[in-house]
């Protein structure tokens, strides 16, 4: 299983990189000045867009390390958010059938989640993830050094997937999350805090690890990380990239929470705290938008198979979730009257 180096600055990446290699780094446009003293990596630089997460970007990344003469023995750094480590990582796992790779998180939500795991890919014609690979990278490195230049809608991001996995996880870790997040400034945190948000990451990252090391391929255990995400990408797609990732994945977490509360799988009670708390963090999105409206982009979710959908239902916090396979009728039924 791939290695996680959390590090509070980034001049200590170069130790990790395998010596002899040609380093090429594919990298958010707008985290290249953390890089600057990198002379000898070839940088391809990207505009991180939601809507340029595609099988076209990917072949343009693909040419571009042709004409620098990427050969098979190359190194790929990924570097920026999710957007940028997801189509980094489909690159490096299709170019010249695959070469290694590592990953540098910039965002919150990328270092505690889109980083970890091997899932790599594009959207195609409106819907998320639809083309990928699972491949692991070598490693990924970690450091809260990046994060104070993230605006605070993308900051609040990566607090509603760290929440999640907390939630699904490790009670302790959810309530000291929220705790910590309801007070914290990302902008000019102190060095205390900034090493407690650099454990909490790792927390995250870990507790995403040991899941993924059950269910490399998806097939059982992986899919709780899909809480909130069936609603979440419906939105994204209803919205068409209006809204962020983390925030429609904030919705989706409560509205899934609400249809455990009908389904009685989750006391009414569990369900006020975690808004209470998502609340606090400055994570609670109401978009007014009706479930029933947003049924017709879950058809297309890979989440549905056998006419069922596998939905992710909340029990208790940190310890207990259901995965159930709902009828689509049924899920048409129970999604009346919920609005995110
Ligand atoms: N592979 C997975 O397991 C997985 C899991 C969760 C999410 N994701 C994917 O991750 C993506 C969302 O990730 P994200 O929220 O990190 O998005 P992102 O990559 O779009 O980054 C958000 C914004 O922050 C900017 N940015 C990045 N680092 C910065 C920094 N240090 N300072 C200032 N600005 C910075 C980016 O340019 C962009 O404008 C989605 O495409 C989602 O599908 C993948």
């Amino acid at each position: 299983m791939m290695k996680v180096y959390t590090h509070k600055n980034i001049n200590q990446i170069q130790k990790y990189i395998p010596k002899d290699c040609n380093v090429f780094a594919i990298i958010d446009n707008k985290v290249k000045d953390y890089f600057r003293e990198f002379k000898n990596w070839n940088f391809i630089g990207i505009d991180a867009l939601e809507n340029a997460k595609t099988l076209g970007t990917a072949g343009d990344i693909c040419s571009r390390l042709m004409e620098k003469k990427a050969d098979r023995n190359c190194f790929i750094l990924g570097i920026g958010g999710g957007v940028t480590t997801d189509l980094a990582g489909f690159v490096a796992s299709v170019y010249k059938r695959g070469v290694k790779f590592a990953l540098v998180p910039t965002t919150l939500l990328s270092a505690a989640d889109a980083a970890i795991g091997g899932k790599n890919g594009v959207n195609h014609l409106g819907i998320k993830n639809m083309m990928g690979t699972i491949t692991q990278p070598e490693w990924v490195f970690q450091s809260t050094e990046f994060f104070r230049t993230l605006d605070l809608r993308v900051f609040r991001e990566g607090i509603a997937e760290m929440l999640k996995t907390f939630l699904l996880m490790d009670e302790e870790s959810f309530f000291e999350g929220a705790e910590f997040f309801s007070h914290y400034d990302h902008k000019s945190p102190s060095p205390t805090q900034e090493q407690h948000l650099r454990s909490l990451v790792r927390r995250c990252a870990e507790l995403k690890m040991n899941l993924v090391e059950k269910d490399e391929f998806d097939h059982g255990a992986r899919m709780f990380l899909n809480l909130g995400h069936t609603f979440g990408h419906a939105l994204e797609s209803y919205y068409e990239g209006e809204i962020l990732h983390g925030e429609t994945v904030a919705a989706g977490i409560l509205a899934s929470a609400r249809l455990s509360v009908k389904l009685g799988v989750m006391e009414e009670k569990t369900l006020n705290l975690i808004t209470d708390c998502f609340s606090a963090c400055g994570i609670l999105f109401r978009f007014g938008v009706k479930a029933t409206d947003l049924v017709k982009y879950i058809a297309n979710d890979k989440k549905i198979s056998g006419g069922s959908i596998w939905f992710i239902l909340p029990e208790e916090i940190g310890t207990k979730s259901e995965a159930r396979s709902i009828p689509v009728p049924q899920f048409k039924a129970l999604c009346k009257g919920l609005v995110l």
